[in-house]
């Protein structure tokens, strides 16, 4: 239907009479009759300067029914003056969901989006554009997130982050968790998907707040690789484009980049789809954490040229990106965290000094199958950003359920190997377990200390404690990043910022601030 026309019908039929507008078959209408809710809300994703991607799911009947669905965007939060619109339509073979590209909105602004089907409106969402390309915006204020399990804690975080004030979230994945065992086919996966969405703080959040997502363990299987079951990575893929506003490509592809005019770029990794497999853990510490222990097999594999979290051409790609962008913050949305993360110190600056055959960068690692596992990848990524004089690199990670705060060297033993990037780890935004359970607080603080000293310099902060997300702003002089925390299991939890960390334009440290 030409804009105008639609228009023209949406002021004159409203939502109700629809159907008038529409040349119904009758089969059409009976499936607009049976929609009577979007029970999955609306989202808003992949802001762009000119448009962003909507969607929602409405529950029609499984005989290959189409059901249309009318989608309208507006300049004001009362949907009187609607900019575009149209029907989309969901079909029953792609789950009954609807995406929509936007195109053609002003850059650097809120609208407001709805979608209507049958006699059913869905609430109304925001939806914002990015700044135009050549723009200077004199700020950027996003937070990201990972880890949303179901269990006995409450959506707080989720709530807190609808009311702070965001251009958007990145989700660094784990937006659902599957069942190892009983999650295999499409319909189990959709199944899970569905039964997330159900939350009603998850749908307030999903409305308010745009959404940058990439995929992390949770939405295939624990501890996924590219060696998986093909046909079940596949289940899992599809039922991620099927429940999240991110476009589908011909190849899967999710890793991609956009921009917030020349204040900062955002590059999304896909840590998973190409990786190698993980390096197992051989040590178990009092019980409590896995540790690969650098000096045996297997943990000396890490060490190991050529092995991969990224694939060859992501990292192509990242190298090349990183150092040709004109953004003057170069973000990098990684699912897992990028530090180094060790229990055990193998390797200082005394102990390389005395002996000349030490094994460099050893010791007992955490095992949590991130980028430990891959170093000389990591060393290769880190030693091009310094080579080429590219800065201002910080790193957004998830899936460690535990606060980090790192700067990134290449040789992070060596005391005088340049800061060529930064690394912040949020904490999960359930208790998942609650860490009251594993060990008493004070305990808890005590390995907080082990691991400060076993990563002393690069790393700057740990909480082994608190549950939360991040928020970071961004502007031409400074980027600070704040670890937003609170209890998961006080249903009225309001997030309060725990750490701050202040990076200068062209920084080669950060300034950390612990707050009570
Ligand atoms: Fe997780």
């Amino acid at each position: 239907m030409p804009r105008r026309e639609f228009l023209r019908a949406l002021a004159t039929a409203g939502a109700g009479g629809l159907a008038a507008t529409l040349a119904w078959t009758p089969a059409r209408a009976r499936a607009a009759d049976y929609v009577a809710s979007f029970p999955d809300g609306i989202k808003c994703g992949d802001p762009g300067p000119r448009g962003a991607i909507i969607w929602t799911r409405v529950p029609g009947p499984a005989d290959g029914v189409e059901v249309p669905v009318l989608w309208s965007v507006a300049e004001d939060a009362a949907m009187e003056h609607v900019v575009r619109g149209g029907i989309a339509r969901a079909r029953a073979d792609g789950g009954h969901h609807v995406k929509v590209a936007v195109r053609g909105l002003a850059p650097d602004r809120w609208y407001y989006y709805r979608f209507e089907a049958g006699a059913a409106a869905s609430v109304i969402g925001r939806l914002r554009t990015a700044p135009s390309p050549g723009s200077v915006p004199d700020r950027l204020r996003y937070a990201f997130a990972s880890c949303q399990q179901r269990n006995a804690s409450y959506y707080v975080a989720q709530r807190a982050i609808a009311h702070d004030d965001v251009d958007f979230l990145l989700h660094l994945g784990d937006y659902i968790y599957v069942s190892d065992g009983g999650t295999l086919t499409l319909d189990d996966y959709r199944r899970d998907w569905r039964r997330f969405h159900s939350n009603p703080l998850l749908q307030e959040l999903q409305a308010a707040v745009p959404l940058v997502a990439v995929w992390d363990d949770g939405e295939f299987y624990n501890g996924v690789d590219r060696t998986g079951p093909p046909e079940r990575l596949a289940a899992a893929r599809s039922a991620f484009f099927e429940h999240m506003p991110v476009r589908r490509r011909r190849d899967d592809r999710i890793y991609r980049r956009f921009r917030w005019g020349r204040l900062a770029e955002m590059f999304l990794l896909d840590t998973r789809s190409y990786r190698d497999p993980e390096v197992p853990a051989n040590t178990n510490i009092a019980g409590l954490i896995d540790g690969q222990d650098s000096a045996l097999p297997p943990g000396e594999q890490m060490f190991a040229p050529g092995r991969t979290t990224l694939g060859v051409r992501q990292k192509h790609w990242l190298k090349d990106a990183l150092r040709r962008t004109a953004a003057s913050w170069r973000l990098v949305g990684s699912s897992y965290n990028v530090n180094p993360w060790k229990i055990v110190d193998r390797d200082t600056p005394e102990l390389r000094a005395d002996d000349p055959l030490l094994q460099r960068n050893g010791g007992i690692y955490v095992s949590n199958e991130a980028w430990d596992d891959y170093q000389a990848e990591r060393r290769e990524l880190l030693e091009h950003l310094i080579a080429y004089g590219v800065r201002n690199v910080v790193f957004n990670s998830g899936h460690t359920h535990i606060y980090l705060a790192s700067e990134l060297q290449p040789d992070f033993d060596d005391p005088v190997s340049p800061v060529a990037a930064f690394d912040f780890t949020t904490g999960s935004q359930t208790a998942d377990p609650d860490p009251r359970t594993i060990a008493p607080e004070d305990v808890l603080h005590l390995a907080e200390q082990v691991m400060l000293d076993a990563n002393t310099p690069y790393l700057r902060h740990v909480d082994l404690l608190n549950q939360g997300y991040a928020v970071v702003d961004v502007t031409p002089e400074e980027l600070v990043v704040q670890f937003r925390v609170l209890d998961t299991f006080d249903p009225d939890a309001e997030a309060r910022t725990a750490a701050r960390f202040r990076i200068l334009n062209g920084g080669r440290t950060m300034d950390v601030e612990l707050l009570p």
